[in-house]
């Protein structure tokens, strides 16, 4: 037990250190978000460059699968990312991780910043995989290192600075986004080689940031050296509890043999844990919620928003606004009800905004009823679906298979991403203003799946979850989630 209160262990060094890795979390936001707002504008460049290149202006099949290519295309560098993290961190360590991937944020910067210039959407593409990479690995990166040097009495929190830096990211490339700052036909090389600016500013700063003790300690064997560093960032000569946890750590991975992905799928227990984990994150992303944030701007043009821009701000305001809020809730309540009201919640938004956008031609005060609409799709994404999954998928495995499940999770996510940011458009001229009724049938689908399926991990054991598992493999009808749900809050400690 630490003697000190948690607040005088946040020193300005681990404050420093902290702030310069979630800067990779930023750089993942904002490119998530910054493709949306200039849609228009980067789609006439593309228009241009086909008519000076073929004589002939581009048809509309061929601009919407070369935007659609463009805005997916990060998903698939993001998971080559976060399956190569596991590459760098053992090797490199941390520190040098972080500082190494700086390089591909240097190089999608060159290839979208001068991707006009050259007249060539190829580098316009080129670069925003190359940025997916970037964002794959620093989603590995930033949450491990934070975690790593954070005292334990204040992981969580520093943990949710990942999270944070991520909205803000997409919410700085929205604002930036706008026509009068970056947005237009001549800045727009710019707003994309923007990632430059915090790539640098990372690689000036990193150097004065300490290696992970951590990975001194545990990877390494280079004790003294993770006391040293411990000593100045707890700003105390007493970091006895620091090292006889990471030693307890070490010791438990001695006991729990590591489990490949391999393993991971042929086991019998794991194989409903990894279902459950797997189906979360695809209700995470067929949610809807990255048409949202690749999409908005356009989607508010046709709901008849007047200033499609400034609606795409304020989806950005609400996903920060309710991620904060979310942090503060996630902690107290359990995992299960805080998804099912976050799924149900995007559903009815979804339908309100279906309304909306088919009553339009007769109501134009609909447009309103739209804005209203995306931005509670958006709140209640970041209480439930948002946050819960990479939450359940850390609680359903011990140390043993975790890195195995939390990649399979990852790839999954990623690619249920990159459907929807590269089927959006071609749904929406199927469906038009019917194309949130697909997202809504999913979001029904998954409330059910995790009605029925989803255990409730907050503040349960591995053990607890996995005899939970067994006796739904064998009885699910007469497993009742209500009955559940009230043991659960009769052993909760933190309530
Ligand atoms: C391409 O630009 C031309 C000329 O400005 C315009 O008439 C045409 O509609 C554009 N094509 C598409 C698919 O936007």
């Amino acid at each position: 037990m630490s003697r000190r209160s948690p607040m005088s262990e946040v020193t300005l060094r681990l404050m420093m250190a902290v702030g310069t890795a979630v800067i990779g979390s930023l750089q993942f936001g904002y490119n998530t978000g910054v493709i949306n707002a200039p849609q228009s504008t980067i789609e006439s460049f593309y228009n241009e460059t086909w008519f000076s290149r073929f004589s002939e202006h581009i048809d509309q099949g061929t601009l919407t699968a070369l935007w659609s290519l463009s805005v997916a295309i990060f998903s698939v560098g993001g998971m080559l990312g976060s399956f190569s993290v596991g590459l760098f961190v053992t090797r490199l360590g941390r520190k040098n991780s972080m500082f190494v991937a700086n390089v591909l944020a240097f190089a999608a910067a060159a290839c979208m910043g001068f991707s006009k210039l050259a007249e060539s959407f190829e580098m316009l593409i080129a670069g925003r995989f190359i940025v997916g990479v970037y964002s794959g690995l620093s989603t590995g990166f930033v949450p491990m290192y934070v975690e790593e040097i954070s005292p334990t009495s204040l992981r969580g929190a520093m943990g949710t600075l990942h999270q944070l830096g991520v909205v803000i990211g997409i919410l700085m490339a929205q604002i930036f986004g706008m026509e009068s700052i970056l947005g237009n036909s001549t800045l727009w090389p710019l707003l994309l080689g923007f990632t430059l600016l915090p790539a640098v500013l990372q690689c000036v700063l990193l150097p004065f940031c300490p290696e992970s003790p951590r990975y001194l300690l545990i990877d390494c064997n280079e004790e003294s050296q993770a006391r040293s560093i411990l000593v100045k960032l707890r700003g105390t000569d007493d970091v006895s509890d620091d090292m006889q946890e990471m030693r307890e750590e070490c010791q438990q991975m001695k006991r729990e043999k590591k489990v490949t992905i391999l393993e991971l799928f042929r086991s019998p227990t794991y194989r409903q844990p990894l279902f459950v984990g797997v189906m979360l994150q695809l209700s995470q992303q067929f949610s809807g919620i990255n048409a949202v944030f690749y999409y908005s701007t356009g989607i508010f043009e046709k709901a008849g928003v007047s200033q499609p821009v400034y609606a795409t701000i304020g989806t950005g305001v609400v996903n920060t606004v309710f991620t904060v809020v979310s942090l503060f809730v996630v902690e107290r309540v359990g995992r299960r009800p805080l998804h099912l009201i976050g799924l149900m919640g995007m559903a009815i938004s979804a339908v309100c905004l279906t309304i909306a956008m088919a009553l339009l031609e007769q109501l134009r005060w609909m447009s309103y009823v739209s804005i209203a609409a995306i931005f509670s799709f958006v709140a209640f994404f970041e209480i439930g679906p948002g946050p819960i999954p990479w939450f359940i998928i850390a609680e359903l495995f011990s140390q043993g298979p975790r890195p195995a499940a939390i990649a399979v999770a990852g790839c999954s996510n990623w690619s249920a991403n990159f459907l929807v940011g590269m089927g959006f458009q071609y749904v929406e001229q199927l469906f038009g203003p019917y194309v949130f009724i697909i997202f809504t049938v999913m979001l029904l689908g998954f409330f059910v799946f995790t009605y029925l399926k989803v255990p409730e991990t907050k503040g349960r054991t591995f053990d607890e979850i996995a005899a939970g598992f067994r006796q739904s493999a064998g009885q699910l009808d007469k497993y009742s989630a209500a009955e559940e749900f009230d043991t659960l809050r009769g052993d909760d400690p933190d309530l």
